[in-house]
């Protein structure tokens, strides 16, 4: 059996040897695979007498145990080291600033925007647009503002040094101007919205020197005072996407004659807002037959063309819609507010799968 000890010593050097997993695997092979040395020995027994196999029997068993022994023991290291090395080269540094979560939200005067450009749309109305900055002639003078009337001085209007057309410039005080441009640059029928910034020296918990206003217009011949109250019964029941009583108050603007404002029923509950019942009236559109002083500066003749208009002011919308109590949050660039009454991105409004 003296050959069988230093079988045993050549192989544990060799495990000793082994500078990784695979090498000392090798050597497992080798030694104790099916072809290997102490598996040919062992196959040596068959040809042994009886007498020789008892002795050489139980020392290839032991010797087969001990290179077990040894090649686990092997392995445990190696895994060991293994694991160092890895824990070394892919260790965390948790002082680095963390993957930002991707931000950003559709803020709710856009929201309302495209919602309620969904529900016009569905009417037949196409969307006009006009320049924040415009002229007094078509801000007021063609709107039937006369020249020194009160009703300017009504309108906080944010005048410009800069002159157009030989008066100052105005900020637009509503959107009432783009009924004037669609009228002087289109025949009718026309049915347009028009929707954008406004602005007025104003500022108190519902007022904001910069809002938002949805224009309507329509013009066409055989135009009455019943097509616009359906008009705008049928826009705040989609809008809301409930019921909705209205009701129509006489009013004035100097544009449309007769002029009324709508008001929505709603009730307080708490400090929450709801819409279409209760005991309480909220106004949210002015509106009226165009004045046959506006379509005759428009180079139209009222006896033939009546229409209607009307004005809604969108951030007023917004918060009743969506709960949001003061509107001077609307224009503070807060994320957190942002956040919590943004609205997801890639959600386009339309009437088929819900407005919000
Ligand atoms: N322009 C009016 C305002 O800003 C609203 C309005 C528009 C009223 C169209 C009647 C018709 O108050």
């Amino acid at each position: 059996m003296q050959d069988l000890s230093a079988l045993q010593s050549d192989i544990e050097a060799r495990i000793a040897a082994a500078q990784d997993l695979r090498a000392l695997d090798e050597v497992r092979v080798a030694a104790l695979g099916k072809k290997g040395e102490v598996s040919l020995k062992m196959r040596e027994l068959g040809q042994m007498s009886p007498e020789e196999r008892k002795t050489a029997g139980p020392a290839l068993n032991a010797l087969r145990d001990a290179l077990d022994a040894a090649i686990a023991a092997k392995k445990a290291q190696l895994e060991a080291a293994e694991l160092e090395a890895r824990l070394a080269t892919e260790r965390v540094d948790v002082t680095l600033p963390a993957a930002p979560r991707p931000r950003g939200a559709i803020h709710p005067v856009t929201q309302v925007m495209e919602e309620m450009g969904a529900i016009f749309a569905d009417m037949g109305f196409v969307v006009a647009d006009g320049p924040d900055i415009e002229t007094d002639f078509n801000n007021f003078t063609a709107l039937n503002f006369p020249p020194g009337h009160p009703a300017r001085d009504a309108h906080d209007t944010f005048f410009m040094k800069a002159e157009l057309d030989g008066a100052p410039a105005v900020l637009r005080t509503h959107t009432s101007p783009v009924q004037i441009r669609t009228m002087l640059g289109q025949k009718p029928p026309i049915r347009i919205i028009a929707q954008g910034r406004t602005y007025r020296n104003d500022s108190d918990q519902t007022h904001t020197p910069m809002f938002h206003q949805t224009e309507g217009l329509v013009i066409d011949k055989g135009t009455h005072m019943g097509h616009l109250k359906g008009c705008l019964m049928e826009f705040v029941a989609a809008y809301f996407e409930r019921e909705v009583e209205v009701r129509f108050r006489p009013h004035h603007f100097p544009f449309t004659e007769p002029s009324a404002e709508m008001d929505v029923r709603y009730e307080r509950v708490g400090d929450e807002i709801r819409i279409g019942q209760g005991d309480k009236w909220m106004e949210v559109v002015g509106c009226g037959m165009v004045h046959p002083n506006v379509i005759r500066n428009c180079g139209l003749d009222p006896d033939e063309y009546q229409g209607f208009a009307f004005g809604f002011g969108i951030d007023r919308l917004a918060m009743l819609k969506y709960g949001m109590p003061d509107l001077r949050d609307f224009f503070a660039a807060d994320a957190r507010w942002l956040s919590h009454y943004g609205f997801p991105a890639l959600s386009m409004p339309n009437l088929a799968t819900g407005l919000s």
